[in-house]
């Protein structure tokens, strides 16, 4: 069983069900994809996985859950995202990423500014600093928008899913 294909309901299929699940890499440098994520990623999907996600990758600098996380909020790092997408890709592995705002779980060691839909703390969360007034409906939405339109690449035919987890608790 674990080796045969797995056809998702939008139709795409896995090679296997070998599913390596979103697991924070920790590999960015300066918010931006690495040559050790693509070399990362190559050697799991040599390794046979039907499925990769990745860990999680920010939509947005203050949105961050931790210091090594990717951001895409820009083109910027658009070469290395498509090969860190091949490196996953190798031997027909399917490669999902998960696409990610923190919210009042970003830490204060990464953002002194979060944006979450309330200004209500985790009060058992000391490291947080949520600020009133970048609270705002306004400003979550306009993270939301861009959030839903991905960056120009990975795009569909470098990555086949795009699962979004906003961490945000309301
Ligand atoms: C080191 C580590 C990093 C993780 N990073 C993420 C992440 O970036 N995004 C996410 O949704 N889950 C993350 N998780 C949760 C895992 O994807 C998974 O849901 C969790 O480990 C439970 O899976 P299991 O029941 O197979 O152990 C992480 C887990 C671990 C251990």
């Amino acid at each position: 069983m674990l080796f045969k294909p797995f056809t998702f309901p939008n139709g795409t299929t896995a090679k296997n069900r070998f599913f390596k699940s979103a697991m924070e890499e920790q590999l960015a440098i300066d918010n931006q994809p690495t040559q050790a994520l693509v070399n990362l990623y190559c050697t799991w999907a040599k390794g046979g996985a039907g499925v990769l996600v990745t860990g999680n990758v920010m939509v947005s600098p203050n949105g961050k859950g931790s210091v090594g996380d990717v951001v895409v909020s820009d083109d910027r790092s658009l070469p290395m995202l498509k090969a860190w997408a091949d490196a996953g890709k190798t031997a027909g592995t399917l490669m999902i990423m998960q696409i990610n705002h923190a919210g009042k779980q970003s830490p204060k060691v990464v953002n002194r500014e979060p944006v979450a839909p309330s200004a209500v703390h985790l009060s058992e969360w000391t490291v947080l600093s949520i600020r009133h007034e970048l609270c705002k409906r306004l400003k979550l939405n306009k993270l939301l928008a861009n959030s839903s339109r991905p960056p120009k690449s990975p795009n569909k035919q470098d990555l086949a899913v795009c699962k979004f987890t906003p961490h945000t608790v309301i």
